[in-house]
């Protein structure tokens, strides 16, 4: 099961208030948008992206339960499109956007999409069946450079020049279409010393292709310009970063636009006892702009 990341830290920042208006620009299992709907009642509405259809069929049936289906509209859409989403819906006004990045643990874990590298499964690596880009495409046919940028850049992987070079020697053999298959080529690529880590080995490698299978950066630069619109004004824009890179781009974009002040002076970052239920919280980093013009 998902378990949100710094809910309560998110619910206060984002203070939603009874009839008041939020957008989840990342719905995944649902946890952030039903909470924030508990706090609207009995007429603030959520309108909640993902990119993912089986994240949107999952909430669909719990959002049912817990009453608040009607208050809540799941559109399938990636959220670089969320100004033009935000208008076709007539959804104002708007008093925070919440974006919650990566991936959830259903997809992690039981999506069969390859973003594990605890089972073998096809590497695909897509939020949509709809992208373009699978991880299999890139493992097979992106040049050694693009590869060795992506470890590097989106994985911050040190062996990254290793790694791009074994992928390219080992599909010369033999088409890269599973994730144990990678994992091996991770692992022969690295010493023995990496294997032994804390993290596993093939970590980063995995993250550096999810990224640029979902153009992850990319996406998040184009909706950050655009929730500045769409936020009313004394509004606030919370994001939540798994990534150095990821968090660095909301903590410049929060402090370079002149719309914007920076709320949350540090980082939130996940307590102990947070980090010991959901592992997957310690490298949460919530950061919150509020509008004011
Ligand atoms: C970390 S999960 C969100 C979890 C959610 N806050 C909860 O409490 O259950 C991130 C979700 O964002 C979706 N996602 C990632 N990139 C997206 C994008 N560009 N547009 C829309 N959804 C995206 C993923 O499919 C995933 O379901």
């Amino acid at each position: 099961m998902h378990i949100p990341v710094l809910k309560n830290e998110v619910i206060k920042y984002l203070d939603p208030k009874p009839n008041q208006n939020f957008i989840d620009a990342t719905l995944g299992d649902g946890g952030h948008a039903l909470a924030i709907l508990e706090k609207t009642g009995p007429k603030g509405k959520v309108l909640a992206l993902d990119l993912d259809v089986d994240a949107i069929k999952r909430v669909k049936t719990k959002a049912k339960e817990a009453g608040v289906g009607a208050r809540l509209t799941m559109i399938e859409d990636n959220f670089a499109n969320i100004a033009g989403t935000t208008q076709k819906e007539k959804f104002k006004p708007v008093h925070g956007i919440l974006f919650d990045l990566g991936l959830s643990s259903n997809q992690l874990e039981k999506s069969g999409r390859g973003f594990t590298f605890q089972k073998s499964e096809p590497l695909d690596m897509r939020y949509s069946k709809e992208s373009p880009t699978t991880a299999e495409k890139i493992v097979n046919f992106w040049s050694k450079r693009d590869l060795e940028f992506i470890l590097k850049d989106y994985g911050e992987e040190e062996f990254s020049k290793e790694i791009a070079k074994a992928i390219i020697e080992a599909r010369a053999t033999k088409n890269i279409t599973h994730t144990n298959h990678l994992v091996d080529i991770v692992k022969e690529a690295t010493p023995k010393w990496y294997h032994t880590k804390k993290i596993h080995t093939a970590t980063k490698t995995f993250q550096a292709l999810r990224m640029a299978v979902n153009q992850e950066l990319d996406n998040l630069k184009l909706a950050l310009r655009q929730a500045v619109d769409i936020v009313e004004n004394e509004g606030t824009i919370a994001v939540i970063s798994f990534h150095s890179l990821e968090d660095r781009m909301v903590k410049n974009f929060f402090q370079d636009n002149p719309q914007l002040t920076t709320i949350t002076k540090k980082p939130i970052i996940a307590g102990e006892g947070e980090v010991k239920k959901n592992p997957r919280s310690r490298s949460a980093k919530l950061r919150v702009a509020r509008k004011s013009i």
